[in-house]
């Protein structure tokens, strides 16, 4: 499948009805689902006939991309009920069998129990600002303990050096494969305009 044709199939995803603002319900756009998946599957080799979890994975753009870019199976992990439904609708719209979903906290889950159960892990996970913070890095920590492989995962550049140095003390090499422009919703900032540009990085992680 060629980038075009599945940023293509990404826009008919369902997005959140009514997004929670605590739990950082903001969409990945189709452009940047593409993009990430894309790379993962062409640089790397880490989507194609593998185990992919997707942590935080809400209406599932992220999985049904990697499951239309032939993940063997990717499991999508979120809180939210709401959301899991309109994932399973999506899935069900594009006839994908090879997603599974699990209802749980991310915060609470024993990581443990899924330890080094993925090749890779996948994620946009909540940016762990105001109400969130250190989420992001609790999603992390979860995620670096299921993946055998690789991580790839969404982060403002803001918090690239604490990040780095979070990776070296976990004995992780990190990389930034690209800077990205993120439209966050206005309401997740707090902000008169429409949408708010935050820069964005994203990162690979691997076992060094
Ligand atoms: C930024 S959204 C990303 C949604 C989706 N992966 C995407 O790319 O469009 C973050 C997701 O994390 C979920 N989430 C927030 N807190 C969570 C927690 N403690 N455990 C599991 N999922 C959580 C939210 O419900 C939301 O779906």
């Amino acid at each position: 499948m060629k980038l075009k044709e599945l940023e293509s199939c990404l826009q008919q995803v369902d997005t959140f009805e009514e997004p929670k603002i605590l739990l950082e319900q903001y969409p990945t756009s189709p452009h940047i689902a593409a993009c990430m998946l894309y790379t993962i599957h062409s640089t790397f080799d880490d989507i194609e006939g593998k185990l992919v979890a997707d942590l935080g994975c809400g209406c599932g753009v992220l999985s049904i991309g990697a499951a239309m870019l032939d993940a063997g199976l990717c499991v999508g992990f979120d809180i939210d009920e709401d959301a899991l439904d309109i994932f399973r609708r999506n899935a069900e719209e594009f006839e994908i069998c090879n997603v599974d979903l699990v209802q749980c906290d991310l915060c609470c889950l024993e990581a443990e129990a899924y330890a080094k159960k993925f090749d890779t892990v996948i994620m946009n996970p909540p940016f762990g600002t105001k109400h969130n913070q250190g989420m992001d890095m609790k999603f992390l920590r979860a995620a670096l303990t299921m993946a055998q492989t690789a991580v790839y995962s969404l982060h403002k550049t803001s918090t690239r050096e604490h990040i780095q140095k979070k990776a070296k003390d976990w004995g992780v090499k990190m990389e930034v494969i690209a800077e990205l422009r993120y439209d966050l919703p206005a309401s997740y900032k707090f902000h008169k305009k429409k949408s708010v540009d935050i820069q964005v990085d994203f990162l690979r992680f691997s076992k060094t």
